[in-house]
């Protein structure tokens, strides 16, 4: 599909693995990579990379992309029967040549269509048969979008259970300048203690140590504001109940092997998630959720980015 500096080209990305790059009009594009489904790259009008990757990324299987944004299914952390944030994030994906219509039409012509099945080895650690098809797609005005529309398919009737996230990781310019609006006065669940249930208190969200919460019951809209970048990151969501919120700060950066000793200064992964409730799908029965994130601009520092993520269950 091409129509004037308007793009959806498959190419190879690093170490030879499969990628798609999306080229909109005025300039703004978005990578995926096949290996996780994994979106790396969203960049605006002016070239700026709204997401973070890690320098020290490795892009080489099974070690899932540090940074952009993982899919965690079946399974969100390490809660569960699975490795840590369920196995997607590191399979390949295909593309998928004939996918079915969706619900609601969208003007967004650049887009790729991607699906993930189980292999015989997936159904020996998750005993279950699936068709994962996600949707990258970018709008003209640089909108990223995301659809994911999971289906059952046992053929024995048995419904499944998962957890789930858009696990993005926003790149900011100082994480201890950044903060995050409406979470305020929720309750999450504190990663670092043992998922003990707590309220949040004060104001805004801000950042001077390591951060890994699972807000729980979150509205619809979640904003990054970034005082240095003068730009906010609008996260929309539906049907995504829960919002993830976290930073390795500089202990726990050093420790991993695939994440700069620094680089914690400048991202922010705030994901949307279905972690507190699992949902459970039934071969048939139709679900529906939906997730936005938006990037807004403001006078300075033009950030004309828009990044949405639908989740249809079906
Ligand atoms: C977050 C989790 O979503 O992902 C953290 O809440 C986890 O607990 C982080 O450390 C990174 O996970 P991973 O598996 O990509 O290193």
């Amino acid at each position: 599909m091409s129509s004037e500096r308007v793009s959806v080209e498959h190419c190879k990305g690093i170490n030879g693995l499969d990628k798609v790059v999306l080229r909109e009009i005025r300039g703004s594009s978005a990578e995926v990579y096949l290996y996780g489904g994994h979106v790396t790259s969203w960049k605006n009008d002016h070239g700026e990379e709204l997401l973070f990757v890690s320098s020290k990324a490795i892009f080489k299987p099974p070690k899932a992309i540090r940074g952009g944004i993982p899919i965690c299914f079946p399974q969100f952390g390490g809660v569960g029967s699975l490795e840590q944030h369920g196995f997607a994030r590191n399979r390949i994906w295909s593309i998928d040549t004939d996918p079915p219509p969706f619900p609601s039409s969208t003007s967004n012509k650049t887009y790729v269509d991607l699906i993930l099945k189980p292999s015989e080895e997936d159904v020996k650690i998750w005993p279950h048969c699936y068709e994962f098809r996600l949707r990258v797609s970018l709008g003209p005005g640089g909108d990223l979008m995301l659809t994911s529309r999971i289906r059952n398919t046992n053929t024995d009737g048995k419904p499944f259970t998962f957890t789930f996230a858009y696990h993005t990781y926003f790149s900011v310019s100082d994480v201890s300048e950044v903060r995050v609006e409406g979470l305020e006065t929720l309750d999450y669940l504190d990663n670092l203690q043992d998922r003990e249930r707590f309220t949040e208190q004060g104001d805004a969200i801000t950042f001077e140590s390591e951060v890994d919460k699972i807000y729980l019951s979150t509205p619809t809209k979640i904003a990054i504001l970034d005082h240095e970048k003068k730009g906010t990151f609008v996260l929309k969501k539906d049907g995504l109940p829960d919002a993830v919120v976290w930073n390795p700060w500089d202990r726990k950066a050093k420790a991993m092997t695939d994440f700069g000793d620094d680089e914690y200064k400048h991202m922010l992964c705030v994901e949307a998630a279905a972690v507190e409730k699992p949902i459970t799908l039934k071969p048939g029965t139709p679900v529906f959720s939906d997730l936005c994130l938006a990037m807004n601009s403001s006078h300075f520092f033009s950030i004309t980015g828009y990044l949405k993520s639908r989740t249809f269950i079906k």
